[in-house]
């Protein structure tokens, strides 16, 4: 067995977004963590310090708005701070935008990975944990599942920007014998997920009564973890992880969009006290994504032997908690909708 990594100072970059913040959130709220954790962030369209309220006077916690490509500053972040752990969520995510505008993802997600990796190059006793998705792997047919030796196949730029990175971060774990571990996760749902996605997005059109906008036929399918169980895999592979190695994450939990649709539809009908028809009738079939991915299914079996993680949410049970969650936050949402939530940042930290 691996000695544990003893994580005491440590750097989330992305930690204002939908995952790096609901990693945080955990850290400090479901971990004996007694360390300094530095979130870094650039804020994007994505990020959002609004998701980090529950901590934001935790003084274990702490804020640096930066670019991943910002060579020089994520060096003097990591010497004023001591860091020795980096775990790396940082990331243009959205599949969408990467076939209307690949280029922020070449620049983020390549370039942004190889500038941190520079860093640890010049600082090897820094551990780095690459956050990365089941994306890398391609597209399943009606079986299958992927798996760590699954070879790399992405159909997306975003996909394509996620195998690049990781394979820039096996690359210097090889050559320069960096101390690095990889994690590809499918896909997450939960709360403070921005509302593009098809979960958070289908919860609050339902609740504005607007079209529920289904690719295709509505028959892909995904593989659904809860984001909380992320957070604790990821807080396992942090001082477990083996040196050098790949983990998958996934929920086992594998549903057609359009279920996850009526889903979605019936639990919203349910607290509005609407008969679920009334919602039902918003789905609106639209034109099918390019090179849409058919079918994502993870095999995480080497985690749950390896180092015993299991997910503590069922689909059914995440999936209530979220839609309660969203209908319990509407001034979240009404300010991630107007972009207001940006005028309220800039005003905290005077950016
Ligand atoms: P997100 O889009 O919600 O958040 C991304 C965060 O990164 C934002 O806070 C944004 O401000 C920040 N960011 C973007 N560009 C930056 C830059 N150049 N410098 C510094 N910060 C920058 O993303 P998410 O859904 O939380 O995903 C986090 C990570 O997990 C990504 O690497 C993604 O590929 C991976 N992942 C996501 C999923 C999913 O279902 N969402 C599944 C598997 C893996
Ligand atoms: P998404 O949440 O964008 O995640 P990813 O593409 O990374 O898996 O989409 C999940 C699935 O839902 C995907 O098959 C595309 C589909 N989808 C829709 O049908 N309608 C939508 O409006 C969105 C955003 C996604």
């Amino acid at each position: 067995m691996n000695r544990e990594r003893n994580v005491q100072r440590l750097l989330v970059t992305g930690g204002a977004g939908f995952i790096g913040s609901a990693f945080i959130r955990y850290l400090m709220t479901k971990t004996p963590f007694q360390g300094i954790c530095v979130n870094y962030d650039a804020l994007t369209y994505a990020g959002n310090l609004d998701n980090l309220i529950p901590v934001a006077d935790d003084p274990r916690y702490r804020f640096v708005r930066g670019d991943i490509c910002d060579e020089s500053l994520v060096e003097t972040v990591c010497g004023q701070y001591e860091i020795d752990t980096l775990i790396h969520f940082a990331a243009e995510t959205h599949v969408d935008r990467s076939i209307l505008g690949p280029q922020a993802f070449m620049e983020t997600n390549v370039l942004g990975t190889f500038h941190l990796l520079e860093v640890i190059r010049r600082h090897p006793r820094i551990h780095f944990h690459h956050v990365s998705t089941d994306e890398v792997y391609g597209c399943l047919g009606e079986t299958g599942s992927f798996t760590e030796t699954t070879p790399y196949a992405p159909r997306s730029p975003y996909s394509a920007s996620k195998a690049s990175s990781d394979h820039l971060v096996r690359s210097y774990s090889e050559t320069y014998g960096i101390s690095t571990c990889i994690s590809n996760c499918s896909n997450n749902y939960g709360p403070y997920q921005f509302p593009e996605k098809l979960i958070p997005l289908m919860i609050v059109n339902c609740w504005r009564g607007r079209p529920l906008p289904v690719y295709g036929q509505g028959h892909n399918v995904r593989d659904w973890l809860y984001v909380d169980d992320h957070a604790a895999a990821l807080w396992l592979l942090l001082r477990q992880g083996k040196k050098g190695d790949t983990y998958n994450i996934g929920g086992n939990e594998e549903r057609r969009n359009i279920d996850i649709v009526h889903a979605v539809a019936e639990l919203v009908a349910e607290k509005r006290g609407l008969h679920p028809n009334e919602l039902l009738r918003l789905i609106t079939y639209v034109r099918d994504r390019p090179g849409h991915d058919y079918r994502y299914s993870i095999d995480s079996s080497k985690l749950r032997e390896t180092l015993n993680w299991h997910p503590h949410h069922s689909f059914n049970q995440g999936l209530h908690a979220t839609v309660e969650w969203y209908l319990n936050h509407e001034s979240w949402i009404e300010r991630v909708e107007s972009g207001a939530y940006k005028e309220w940042i800039a005003q905290q930290y005077a950016l």
